[in-house]
């Protein structure tokens, strides 16, 4: 066959690399961006610098990982770099390295030794732009890269750095009070955004544990869960086999009630649990890929945010093979839930709302309790018949023989228990004291 007239049209290095400044990065998702490319490359400890020097100023994410040759790094620093990706890879588009870089700062420069040698390369949006070209530089030394030569030591290692923070001063003056508050606050969210994202990496539940330095502080890994806290309820792991087109993957949920204020073995590790966006907004989905957490606070769209839920907090892992069915995004902030998995979550999620909903209502004490509804799903009309029953055996304080006679149910009616979402309780479920 002959092949058809075709005519190459390439993109505007200039205008492409603008424009994809906005691809919907915060500072810490940044930040999170090159730390996943520093765990991929086997790193045990990322060192970060945020700081403050005015118009100067810089961040600096060192780690000693494997490094890269000095094509590897030209290969790192390309739109798109070309390399294979093996299951459970943090990476996936070839483009967060530069995309997350630039969407911070017009200036990006790699050290890198993968082998004996140390390879400088630099982005400079401002070239990319007088060009039009995809130009790679190497940059003249200077006590900025001697010092990020330093931060690699003897080993292997990368150090990627920041400079002309323009996003970051948002065309305000990078000299002030202003502007030091501002960078000083951004390392402060870069922290608790680390902390939550990486810490099964910083626990040591992945394997190798990874330490992560933020201005010579180590972080404390947030682990949303409580799992320390004997009062913490767990429900029985669920696991779903899920196919959405040629892929097939596992997703799974493990689902907590966290204790309530005053079930905290103390106070201080109760104001800790709260969280960055406090109990509240703490509440619903951790979604978790390849360990990594990429999105949490609320349940995606499964139900809404509510006072009564406060205490449940629930995992889903998936693994990279359903990337497409759960549409990851390339700055790794944002997933979707398929449509086939939100059915199969309606009624374990609904299930840990109830004892949730009901450890609250313990807590509150009895004035507050007739005044509770957990909102259950729509779509369930057994569920929302359910709560009024339970709230109507409350009212009346009856609710122990409520609880028998829901126990009995699914031996004399199961049809009807199923459509209430009820189930006999497998062995090794939840504590009693929560339901
Ligand atoms: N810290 C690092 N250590 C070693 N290699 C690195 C490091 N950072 C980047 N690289 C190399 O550069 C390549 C490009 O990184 P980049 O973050 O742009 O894309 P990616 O990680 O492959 O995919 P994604 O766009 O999903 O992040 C990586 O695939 C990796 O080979
Ligand atoms: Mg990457």
């Amino acid at each position: 066959m002959r092949e058809p007239r075709h005519t190459t049209i390439a993109p505007s290095a200039a205008r492409l690399t603008e424009s994809l400044r906005d691809i919907g990065y915060d500072f810490p998702s940044a930040v999170a961006d090159l730390v996943d490319n520093s765990v991929t490359a086997g790193a045990t400890r990322v060192e970060i610098v945020i700081e403050y020097a005015g118009a100067d100023s810089r961040i600096m994410i060192a780690d000693d990982g494997c490094g890269m040759t000095a094509n590897g790094v030209n290969e790192a620093l390309r739109f798109g770099s070309r390399r294979p990706y093996g299951a459970g890879d943090l990476g996936r588009y070839g483009l967060g390295l530069k995309t997350a870089s630039l969407s911070q700062a017009r200036s990006l420069t790699v050290l890198s030794r993968g082998g004996k040698r140390v390879t400088t390369r630099q982005l400079s949006l401002d070239t990319i732009i007088e060009f039009d070209e995809w130009l790679v530089i190497e940059p003249a030394p200077n006590s900025v890269y001697d010092r990020a030569k330093e931060m690699l030591g003897e080993g292997t290692g990368t150090v990627v750095v920041w400079e002309k923070l323009d996003r970051i001063f948002q065309e305000q003056k990078p000299e002030g009070g202003w502007a030091r508050r501002r960078v000083e606050k951004l390392a402060e969210r870069a922290s608790e955004h680390l902390a939550l994202v990486f810490h099964r990496f910083l626990e040591g539940e992945v394997v190798p544990k990874v330490e992560i330095v933020v201005n010579g502080e180590k972080l404390r890994p947030w682990n949303p869960f409580a799992q320390d806290e004997p009062a913490t309820k767990r429900l029985p792991r669920q696991q779903f086999e899920l196919t959405v087109g040629d892929n097939t993957g596992t997703v799974t949920l493990d689902r907590y009630i966290l204790p309530p204020r005053n079930a905290f073995s103390c106070q201080s590790e109760f104001e800790r649990l709260s969280g960055p966006r406090k109990w509240n907004r703490q509440q619903g989905l951790y979604i978790y890929r390849a360990d990594r957490l990429v999105q949490w606070g609320g349940w995606a769209g499964l139900r809404g945010i509510d006072e009564h839920l406060k205490l449940a907090r629930v995992a889903l892992d998936f693994s990279t093979d359903l990337d497409a069915a759960f549409n990851i995004n390339v700055a790794k902030m944002r997933v979707g839930i398929p449509t086939q998995l939100r059915q199969m979550l309606e009624r374990p999620i609904h299930e840990v709302c109830l004892r949730a909903d009901d450890a609250y209502r313990r807590a509150a004490g009895p004035r507050t309790t007739d005044k509770v509804r957990v909102k259950a799903p729509t779509s369930v009309d057994g569920g929302v018949t359910l709560l009024a029953l339970r709230a109507a055996a409350m009212a009346v304080g009856e609710s122990a023989a409520l609880r028998k006679i829901l126990g009995e149910l699914p031996n004399l009616s199961p049809d009807i228990a199923t459509s209430l979402g009820l189930h006999a309780p497998a062995s090794g479920e939840v504590d009693e004291s929560v339901a």
